[in-house]
């Protein structure tokens, strides 16, 4: 059985469809916690709603906050560690020890716009095409291979609210097929090819 640790900071829509999937298609694993490095952020509330074990390690204005979060990574001992949505840069000392473990979902079709803001930046550039990214973590931002996409198409009409709102729709739906594909040892992953592999 997979042991899984989330990291959000956000409103937490991405952990919620998450644990709701997880917990949908009864996905044999143990839900470690929620680390958090927001004492405001939605997501804690969400954590507590499902029971869900809350570690909150504050970054700001903590200089301890690096090693706090190794010792508590190190201590948990996750299998997968799912970036939903967490708005805090890990190290790279922290991403080396732990390659091939952390997933993140990132809102744009990567390697485009990558960073903060993809939405915005995808809208005001112009694509026709647009989408989400499940990918893994790599010391550089936004550059791990590439586990799963979404397309989503920008019409003529579609205004940003719109647009992130369907973008967000669909990383509902990629965040936590591939939770389920990881766990259920279905990721193939030769170099920067990463392939699922079918039952
Ligand atoms: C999502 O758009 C995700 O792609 C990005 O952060 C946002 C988190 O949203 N990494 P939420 O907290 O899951 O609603």
């Amino acid at each position: 059985m997979k042991k899984i640790l989330f990291l959000a900071s956000g409103t937490g829509s991405n952990f919620s469809a998450s644990i709701e999937y997880i917990q949908k298609i009864k996905l044999d694993v143990e839900i470690l916690g929620l680390i958090c490095n927001k004492k405001e952020a939605k997501v804690l509330e969400k954590a507590k709603n499902f029971g869900i074990k809350i570690f909150l390690i504050e970054s700001k204005e903590n200089p301890n906050y690096d090693l706090e979060l190794k010792n508590l990574v190190m201590k948990l001992n996750p299998d997968l560690i799912v970036l939903a949505g967490y708005m805090k840069i890990l190290s790279g000392e922290f991403i080396f020890g732990i390659k091939n473990k952390i997933i993140n979902i990132h809102p744009s079709l990567l390697p485009s716009f990558q960073g903060i803001k993809s939405i915005e930046k995808a809208f005001d550039y112009g694509v026709k095409f647009t989408g989400c990214t499940v990918h893994f973590v790599e010391e550089e931002i936004d550059s791990g291979a590439i586990i799963l996409q979404s397309v989503v198409e920008i019409l003529p009409k579609m205004n940003i609210t719109e647009l992130t709102e369907i973008i967000h729709q669909e990383e509902h739906k990629i965040l936590p097929l591939a939770i389920e594909y990881f766990c259920k040892d279905r990721l193939l992953i030769e170099g920067r090819k990463v392939s699922i592999i079918h039952d």
